[in-house]
């Protein structure tokens, strides 16, 4: 779109007037605009690409719409160039130029990382220079930094220090369609603060949005559309459903390395357990083909893999065995945080099965359970649009085009299903006073709302007006769910503050035992019975990160012990940041002498300052959940051996059975004593659990009473 001289060019013109752009259009200069270098070939190279890229030939509508506008809704096609132009675009025409930054949220940190990486590439400047990002316990970026990928959380947590969120001109909210928890409280929070800031350009950018809604939810906002993709992507259907989706997902991808021309794959699954067995098997049935077909790399991607893990997915595909002989693929199988915003060069064949695995949360019972379910018609597209990035790609669906037509349009918003805790702490936090009234994109069930605001008045973060109170300020410095940070300001009370720093960072990091298979199980599991605590896993926890210290943090004792490195690296880098969190808090930093006969025991009572909702209790030989009286299991992966009367949990998962994992025993009595008022009998339900809290808390008052006629 040109600019044309009419009656409407002077409030075009008013538009641009603090704008002072760094280039226009296509006219690089010699030199690096942001660091005076050179350009690099490889510069060149990407230029061409994104310069065919569709994007690029609305860069003029973009600049022109978003002048004229405070809040613009663009949607365009998957690889048409959103995520990796569109920040630029703002930085090239000037909206960093005094200072302030430009900032492209993610839902998901791999494509943080990752784009971030592509872009910085791009502009040919370092990552962390110009270009950088920010995910919760890393930061890669500098005081030069002027465009800044960061995940939908970390911007929401920069809100809670900076409620005007004054040091950026441009927000960019990608993927909205994913409606995370954390973008619909920006979505709501920057609609609050648009009028206070006249200055902030909002951009909400997808490639699947129900466009009308945002548009209509933000007064009637324009709408720029993107059509078209630089390379197309053909889609096949199956023509009868499939009975076993992992089978028949496994079946695809050797079919597709038998039978197709070279190109990477990337296959969707569910979750980690799966994935593995399909890696597993896949490499498998592939070698006993032989020479008959080229090599592959099979590459597993979930969250739970440290980042340095994550990045395998990058790696090239293994070259033919001979010269000139079949080509090699790689085979990317992964959870949906493959789904939107990466691209990872080389995939031409997407296999996806069409299920996922979702955070459902039963206000009723509490319980927070992952689900497979079926995936929305939405985030199929952004699916396929993982093939045919950087050439024609092909998009096997395991299912009939018809079971197609019945998915669901878009995911159902994550704040309607899941438990929101850390949001009505946050929310409380920037000072919204009402938070049945907040304009949100579409509220929360009130049943999710009241169990929240129950649960962190139950920590202490609430008063009974439901204001924020001082333990909810000092939770809201620590980047955790509130009971874990609950945890670490209760702990020094019980003298034991460094000893749990290292639980909370072991807790916060991928599983630290390297599971193995074959000859090597029995190897694996004997190393992993080293660190066995006999009162639980979070001691257990405790044990491997102090041997790892005392061990200077040896690759190699990690290697013969079977447990990951890496995991037990980033646990050291995310404890010293809990240090220095516990620092700026003033909490102290103390621990008691391992012989102490109160070492342990104390540690124990802390996970209690934190996790006395999650406590089961043991009726009749079986664990029954306090409270909303789910009965559990213990998961096989605990090292408790006998079955404590209490036991305090960290996690409670839903497979075939209801697990609780994690687990430590307690003592019925210190619960009475930390958290009698969440175990008030007057409304706990009947049974055998209410009789034996009964029993304690008669026993403390007598033992009061006694001590009273003792000083008597
Ligand atoms: N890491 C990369 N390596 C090679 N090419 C890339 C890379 N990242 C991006 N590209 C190229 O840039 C194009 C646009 O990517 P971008 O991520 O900006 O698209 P998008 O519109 O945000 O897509 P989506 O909706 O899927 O997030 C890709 O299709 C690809 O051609
Ligand atoms: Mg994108």
């Amino acid at each position: 779109m040109s600019l044309v001289k009419s009656e409407s060019s002077a409030p075009i013109a008013d538009a641009f007037k603090n704008l002072k752009p760094l280039l226009h259009h296509d006219q690089y200069p010699d030199n690096n605009v942001f660091n005076g270098k050179p350009y690099s070939e490889k510069f060149f190279d990407i230029l061409k690409v994104r310069q065919n890229l569709p994007v690029y030939a609305q860069r003029e509508e973009f600049r022109t719409k978003l002048a004229q506008s405070q809040v613009l809704i663009l949607v365009g096609e998957t690889g048409s160039g959103k995520t990796t132009q569109i920040p630029q675009f703002c930085l090239y025409d000037g909206y960093a130029a005094d200072g302030k930054l430009i900032a492209c949220t993610q839902p998901r940190r791999v494509a943080a990382m990752s784009v971030a990486q592509r872009v910085a590439d791009e502009m040919d400047v370092k990552i962390g220079d110009e270009c950088g990002y920010t995910i919760r316990f890393d930061d890669c970026t500098s005081d030069q930094t002027q465009l800044k990928y960061l995940t939908d959380g970390m911007l929401l947590r920069e809100a809670t220090f900076d409620r005007l969120l004054s040091r950026y001109s441009v927000i960019i909210l990608d993927e909205a369609h994913e409606r995370t928890v954390a973008t619909d409280v920006l979505i709501g929070l920057l609609k609050a603060l648009l009028p206070k800031r006249p200055d902030l350009k909002v951009v909400v950018m997808s490639a699947t949005l129900d466009a009308g809604k945002f548009q209509k939810y933000f007064n009637g906002a324009p709408l720029m559309k993107v059509p078209g993709r630089l390379h197309p992507v053909e889609i096949f259907y199956t023509p009868e459903p499939e009975k076993d989706y992992l089978e028949a997902a496994i079946r695809t991808c050797v079919q597709i390395h038998v039978a197709e021309p070279a190109g990477d794959v990337l296959l969707f699954l569910t979750g980690e357990e799966e994935i593995e067995t399909a890696c597993e098997t896949i490499q498998n049935q592939i070698d006993l083909l032989g020479k008959r077909v080229g090599p592959v790399l099979v590459v597993p991607l979930y969250s739970s893999l440290t980042p340095q893990q994550q990045q395998r997915i990058f790696d090239k595909a293994p070259e033919p065995r001979t010269e000139g002989g079949l080509p090699g693929r790689k085979i990317v199988v992964s959870t949906n945080i493959a789904e939107t915003s990466l691209t990872i060069d080389g995939i031409v064949y997407v296999v996806d099965p069409g299920f996922c695995k979702q955070n459902i949360f039963n206000p009723r019972t509490r319980v927070e359970s992952l689900l497979v379910t079926q995936i929305s018609k939405a985030s199929c597209n952004q699916r396929a649009g993982r093939a045919g990035r950087t050439r024609p790609g092909k998009c096997f669906r395991l299912f009939t085009e018809e079971s197609f037509r019945a998915l669901q349009e878009q995911t159902y918003p994550e704040m309607m299903r899941t438990n929101i805790c850390n949001v009505v702490l946050h929310l409380k936090k920037l000072g919204v006073e009402d938070l049945v009234h907040f304009d949100y994109l579409d509220a929360p069930a009130p049943e999710t709302m009241m169990r929240a605001l129950d649960l962190l008045h139950y920590v202490g973060a609430l008063d009974d007006e439901a204001e924020l109170t001082k333990i909810g300020d000092l939770i809201n410095e620590f980047p955790l769910d509130p009971q874990l940070a609950k945890m670490l300001i209760a702990s020094p009370k019980h003298g034991c503050s460094e000893d749990i720093c290292t639980i909370v960072a072991m807790l916060s990091v991928p599983p630290v035992h390297i599971k193995a298979s074959g000859e090597k199980k029995i190897a694996a599991e004997r190393a992993r019975e080293k660190f066995k605590h006999d009162d639980g896993d979070h001691l257990s926890m405790l044990h491997v990160y102090n041997a790892f210290i005392n061990n200077k943090q040896d690759p190699k004792w990690c290697r013969d012990l079977y447990l990951n490195h890496r995991s037990l690296k980033s646990a050291t880098n995310v404890r010293d940041q809990l240090v220095r969190l516990m620092n700026k808090a003033k909490l102290p930093l103390v621990s008691m002498k391992p012989d102490d006969p109160y070492y342990y025991i104390n540690i124990r009572k802390a996970l209690c300052e934190g996790f006395f909702s999650q406590v089961a209790h043991l009726e009749r030989n079986q664990y029954v959940t306090v409270k909303d009286q789910q009965i559990v299991t213990l998961h096989p992966s605990t090292f408790l051996n006998t079955k404590p009367e209490w036991v305090v949990y960290n996690e409670f998962v839903l497979t075939t059975k209801q697990y609780i994992r994690t687990v430590t025993a307690i003592r019925g009595e210190w619960l009475v004593d930390i958290a009698p008022h969440y175990y008030d009998l007057r409304t706990y339900p009947e049974g055998q659990t209410k009789q034996t809290l009964q029993r304690l808390f008669d026993q403390k008052r007598f033992a009061v009473a006694a001590k009273k006629n003792e000083s008597k």
